[in-house]
């Protein structure tokens, strides 16, 4: 039925060379809360202060094989570089950054909600919070900037995860409750609702490596971790729509847009199939009819052989060392659209780039790869850059810069990266 209505508009469309996008595509720039807000209290910020020191010693052993080591070294071996702290003050400074969405021709904005504001001990709502991100929706909506907001982006009150967090089913009628509670405050001014960020790359490091916290190898715990997340997904999903029916709710999915490094092994490509199948359909399979858009995060191709190691080619790579294939985006689009049949949202993609060298490319490709998408009919509701600002990148601290925007710590002085630049006059382009 889909490749049916696929084949159709590709008719429709084909020749048409010079894409021009639907006059409400959404082109914007994509955050999290605790990764620009700053002044956050919840269980990453407790984790930082535990293991900052740790992770500035170990620095060399994990990171000196990137090829920009010389570049962040002395940050990377700073304990400070691990701690989000005042982030880059995006909680008093909005207003700015705002304005400079609009100077970049943006028309949709992607944040998070902080939990952990809002409810900061169990049942306890803090209106001050509520009331300051009613004014910043309002403030974005006043700008003719559509908010897409995000409820939860790993982070969470540390009452929460001393009962368990996720681990416990029964713990899902707390997150309920604040989903509850956002969509009483909030319904009316919104339209674009995520509910979880990425929970297949949440259990990979929280419970699978065990890298963030809570630093858990578990896999029988991981699976669990998982399969609350798409029951607390489905009942928020629920709670959402039944306060306003109008709002379009879905989930921001890292999907993997893995390939056989060897496609005529038949083992290597049998193997492919599941770890998509892990990484992509599991989770999107649980939740398929409560969802109306697909959130999908991209940020590199992996070519893996049949026992999952990574056998990327050299170059290029980000900052982090990810191997680039920027176009291929819309190969995912379109797998994707065709096994869904739901409207897509570019919710995050970009890349870290300290010296701004790649980012235009970058930027250019992907485009051309939303262009491919909808001449083969994909439903395309928008494409929002990761991320507006420099920001806290979870673990790796504060070095690896995917800002559009760079922003001096010290001042907090933002700078439009000519790359982003590049970006408004695309988008200019396109709603032309
Ligand atoms: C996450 C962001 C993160 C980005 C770059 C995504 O997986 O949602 O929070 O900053 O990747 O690593």
């Amino acid at each position: 039925m889909v490749t049916s209505v696929l084949a159709r508009t590709v008719c429709m469309r084909h020749n048409n060379s010079m894409q021009s996008y639907p006059h409400d595509f959404l082109w914007g720039a994509s955050t999290a809360s605790h990764q620009v807000e700053g002044g956050n209290h919840n269980q990453w910020s407790e984790w930082e202060k535990s293991n900052a020191d740790r992770l500035a010693k170990t620095a060399e052993q994990r990171l000196g094989w990137l090829p920009s080591w010389q570049t962040f070294k002395d940050k990377a071996q700073n304990p400070a570089n691990y701690i989000s702290g005042n982030g880059v003050d995006h909680y008093n400074r909005y207003e700015e950054d705002f304005d400079i969405l609009k100077q970049l021709n943006m028309n949709a904005f992607r944040f998070g909600i902080e939990w952990s504001r809002i409810e900061p001990s169990e049942g306890e709502w803090d209106q001050k919070a509520i009331e300051h991100y009613r004014t910043y929706i309002g403030a974005l909506k006043a700008r003719g900037i559509e908010p897409v907001l995000t409820l939860w982006h790993w982070t969470m009150p540390t009452w929460f995860t001393d009962r368990g967090g996720f681990e416990t089913k029964t713990n899902i009628r707390y997150f309920t409750r604040y989903v509850q509670k956002i969509a009483e405050e909030f319904a009316p001014e919104l339209r674009y609702v995520v509910t979880l960020n990425e929970p297949n790359v949440y259990i990979g490091f929280s419970y699978g490596t065990g890298e963030w916290p809570p630093q858990q190898k578990n896999p029988a715990l991981a699976y669990r971790v998982y399969q609350n997340l798409a029951y607390a997904h489905n009942a928020a999903y629920d709670a959402l729509k039944k306060e306003n029916p109008h709002l379009q709710v879905g989930i921001a999915a890292q999907l993997s847009n893995a390939k056989p490094v060897d496609p005529k092994n038949i083992l290597n490509v049998l193997s492919v199939k599941l770890r998509r199948y892990a990484m992509n359909s599991w989770f999107l399979n649980r939740i398929k009819r409560h969802q109306d858009f697909i959130g999908l995060n991209y940020y590199f191709t992996e070519y893996c052989d049949w026992r999952w190691q990574i056998k990327n080619p050299k170059l290029p790579v980000s900052d982090l060392g990810w191997y680039m294939e920027p176009y291929s985006i819309h190969e995912l689009l379109q797998t994707t659209y065709e096994a869904y049949g739901k409207p897509l949202l570019v919710t995050e993609n970009g890349l870290a780039d300290a010296s701004d060298k790649q980012r235009e490319w970058w930027i250019k490709e992907t485009v051309r790869g939303l262009d491919t998408a909808q001449d083969a009919g994909v439903a395309l509701l928008g494409y929002l850059h990761w991320s507006l600002l420099d920001n806290f990148e979870w673990a790796y601290g504060w070095w690896p810069e995917f800002g559009l925007v760079h922003v001096d710590r010290k001042t907090m002085k933002r700078t439009i990266r000519p790359s982003a630049e590049a970006f408004a006059r695309i988008i200019e382009q396109k709603q032309t």
